[in-house]
This record gives C-alpha cells, sequence and structure tokens, in this order.
C-alpha cells in the first residue's frame, strides 16, 4: 500500500496535453509511465479488429475480454501494448478507434477488468499514469495527484498540431473543438468512473503554461512524496 505513494496520476480532458506531460515527468523522475487511455484504444481496436458486433458490447465479460487477445508488456520505462503479436502504435489513434473509445470506456465490465490490471502495474509504485479517473478510482492512495485543465480552443490547437495541422482554418478548429467537447461530454457524464478531479488533486490549468513549466509543476510536486526521484 505504501508503494503507491510514489504514484503520480495526471487526469482530465481530452488535448489538455496529459501524455506529453506524463511521458516528461516520468522521464525525469525516473519512474515507469502508463498511458491509461491507451490500454481503452487497445481494447477497442481489439473489438473492431475482430469485427464484434458493436451490439454485443455491453454483454462482454471478463472471459470474452480475456479471449480479446490484448497484450500488455513492460519495456524499457513503458508498456507496449499488443494484439495478437502485433505491436499496437499508431493503430490507437485513428478516427476509428477515437470515435469509439467513449462507448468502449463507459462499460462497467470493461472498467473492472483493466482496473485490475492497471493495479498490478501500479503494485510497486515509481509510476506516473494518465487517464481520466486514474486519481479517483485506480490509485486513491497515489501521492500525488494533478488534473490538467486547459480552455476547449487551446485543446483544439494543440489536437490539431499533434496531427500535424500547423496553421488551422477557423473551421477546422471548429470541428476539432466539437468533437473534443463531445468526448469530455460523454466521460464526464457516465456512470461508471466519471471525469473529475480528485478531492485531493492540485488542479493545474495549461492554458497559458508553457511545456517546461507544466512539466516541472507535476516534478516539484511530486519530489515532495519522494525527494529521491
Ligand atoms: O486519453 P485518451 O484520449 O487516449 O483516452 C481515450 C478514451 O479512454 C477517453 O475518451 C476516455 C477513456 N479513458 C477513461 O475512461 N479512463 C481513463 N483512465 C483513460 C481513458
Amino acid at each position: 500500500a505504501d508503494a503507491t505513494r510514489t504514484v503520480v496520476t495526471l487526469d482530465g480532458p481530452a488535448g489538455a496535453g496529459k501524455s506529453t506531460t506524463a511521458r516528461e515527468v516520468a522521464r525525469r523522475l525516473g519512474y515507469r509511465y502508463l498511458d491509461s487511455g491507451a490500454l481503452y484504444r487497445a481494447l477497442t481496436f481489439a473489438l473492431l479488429e475482430e469485427g464484434v458486433d458493436e451490439a454485443v458490447w455491453g454483454d462482454l465479460d471478463r472471459e470474452a475480454l480475456d479471449a480479446l487477445g490484448v497484450t500488455v508488456a513492460p519495456v524499457e520505462g513503458t508498456l507496449e501494448l499488443g494484439h495478437r503479436g502485433r505491436v499496437l502504435g499508431d493503430e490507437l489513434r485513428t478516427p476509428q478507434v477515437t470515435a469509439r473509445v467513449s462507448a468502449v470506456a463507459r462499460l462497467p465490465a470493461v472498467r473492472r477488468w483493466l482496473l485490475r490490471h492497471q493495479q498490478a502495474l501500479g503494485r510497486h509504485g515509481r509510476l506516473v499514469t494518465d487517464g481520466r479517473d486514474m486519481g479517483t478510482v485506480v490509485f486513491p492512495e497515489a501521492g500525488t495527484k494533478v488534473f490538467l485543465q486547459a480552455d476547449l480552443d487551446e485543446r483544439a490547437r494543440r489536437r490539431l498540431l499533434d496531427q500535424g495541422v500547423r496553421a488551422p482554418g477557423a473551421r477546422e478548429r471548429q470541428q476539432a473543438a466539437e468533437k473534443l467537447a463531445a468526448r469530455d461530454h460523454a466521460d464526464m457524464s457516465r456512470e461508471t468512473s466519471p471525469l473529475r478531479p480528485a478531492d485531493d488533486a492540485v488542479v493545474l490549468d495549461t492554458t497559458a503554461l508553457d511545456f517546461e513549466e507544466q512539466v516541472e509543476a507535476v516534478v516539484a510536486l511530486a519530489r515532495r512524496v519522494d525527494p529521491e526521484a
């Protein structure tokens, strides 16, 4: 139980900069990084790839989820996701997966199944993890909890930049913002583990922060718990 004091959780809406921040924070602290959104994405990818009809997604039980062929392997500093021997990278970020992942993430059986896996990965502490419910549900005992926030327009701008769009037109920005808003709404209004800051989370608005500032803010909080890191 004590080892989970050195778990650092970063939760928040899509596009707030969680993954890039978490990855760099983990590198500076010498901790492992767990991208929990990628777990939901890997399951979504497997369901689409295996042609499981969306009408029965709600009936999937633990055995059915075990049988989907999703694998998680620890590799230098992070966790590698796979599906039946294929290493998953860009496959996790396709528009198809992104469009369906909220539907998968709201299934209680999926959340229960991933909960056990995620907690096992954090058992020894020294982990930086990002998602929606890492501080509230998965690691309630984490010693450092951050909720990253940013204005919708700024998140849309960053999301497009990630996709290589440097100078988006007004319409493109509007569409990206609408997609983010729809996913925020789905993530915040679902019944199981809705997106919200933990009571003991530090809320960090990154709209006006640059990358170095937000990384340092989180690193400083984590070092209060683990001065050796
Ligand atoms: O962070 P992301 O965009 O990769 O997350 C993908 C989806 O997974 C997101 O819409 C919500 C869901 N998710 C979740 O419900 N709980 C988490 N801890 C992480 C992600």
